[in-house]
């Protein structure tokens, strides 16, 4: 049997007190504090010199009437382009960096700010990284007192093995999440590996923001891991409240995450104990 865990998202708590938000939360009664890890800075990659020219780069050499030697700069929503001006005749070459972005449109908590709650409780921390090399962060994160760490397994297609045991190592509880669009095969091997994950989070809306709308149709992700890992701790994250838990609880899912249905409610208490007792029931 699967304990019931309930964990107030903290991305929809007051940022500017954190520790008595964390503290609020515990007081009505829950279990773990869910911690929304996102990174949104745009970062450059692929060095690509020179590449075929797009239509409007072109257009912007047409009106670069610089001097020789001078360097011109172009940027879209795809590229970042350099250029140097050449000597009248000469040949253009173009420096293009492909403009990647991070997992999701949205930059809230990291290590620093666990590492400073840390001191204010001993709570679960029950982080998801929503970030593009979860690896990165694994030792940050267990220095500053992490408790679980959910990386993205779209952001782990080659490395997850790694991964888990660096999670391990530094004695946090290693979990995986999975976006709306990802099938729920790609989790299998994660769950089965020699060093598995010890939870999936099936995400119930698209990660990056709270107050989204549950999708009913992800709880067909849920039944399909309940039946096939029976102790497994399933963790459901988005749109969970009153209204939804019944969905969730019956599919199978036993950690509930619940961000503004739980801060939004004049009890939080309240809506805890109905989140768990649909969970226990
Ligand atoms: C979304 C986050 C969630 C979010 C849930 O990207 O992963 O944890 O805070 O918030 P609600 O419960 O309001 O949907
Ligand atoms: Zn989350």
């Amino acid at each position: 049997e699967v304990k019931a865990k309930i964990a107030p998202s903290m991305l929809s708590s007051d940022f500017a007190n954190l520790a008595s938000e964390t503290q609020r939360m515990l007081n009505s009664g829950a279990d773990w504090l869910h911690m929304d890890i996102m990174v949104s800075l745009f970062f450059l990659c692929c060095y690509l010199c020179p590449e075929p020219m797009n239509p409007e780069v072109v257009a912007t050499l047409a009106y670069a009437e610089l001097t020789t030697g001078h360097w011109g700069f172009f940027l879209n929503s795809f590229y970042f382009c350099a250029f140097q001006i050449p000597p009248r005749g000469g040949q253009v070459s173009l420096h293009l960096w492909k403009i990647r972005r991070h997992f999701v449109p949205n930059l809230t908590i990291g290590a620093p700010v666990i590492e400073s709650l840390r001191k204010h409780t001993t709570a679960y921390l029950d982080c998801h990284l929503m970030v593009t090399n979860p690896i990165d962060y694994v030792e940050p994160l267990g220095k500053a007192g992490a408790s679980g760490f959910t990386f993205h397994v779209e952001a782990s297609k080659d490395n997850w093995q790694e991964l888990i045991q660096r999670i391990k190592s530094l004695g946090m509880r290693p979990g995986v999440a999975l976006k709306p669009g990802t099938p729920i095969g790609d989790v299998y091997p994660l769950v089965e590996a020699e060093a598995p994950v010890e939870m999936v989070l099936v995400m119930t809306v698209e990660p990056g923001f709270g107050g989204q709308k549950f999708m009913p149709e992800m709880m067909d992700k849920v039944r399909i891991l309940r039946k096939k890992y029976p102790s497994l701790d399933i963790e459901v994250d988005g749109g969970l409240g009153p209204s939804t838990i019944e969905m969730a609880a019956s599919a199978g899912a036993n950690c509930i995450v619940a961000g503004s249905s739980v801060f939004g409610a004049p009890e939080p208490a309240e809506v805890i104990s109905l989140l768990r007792n649909s969970v226990q029931k």
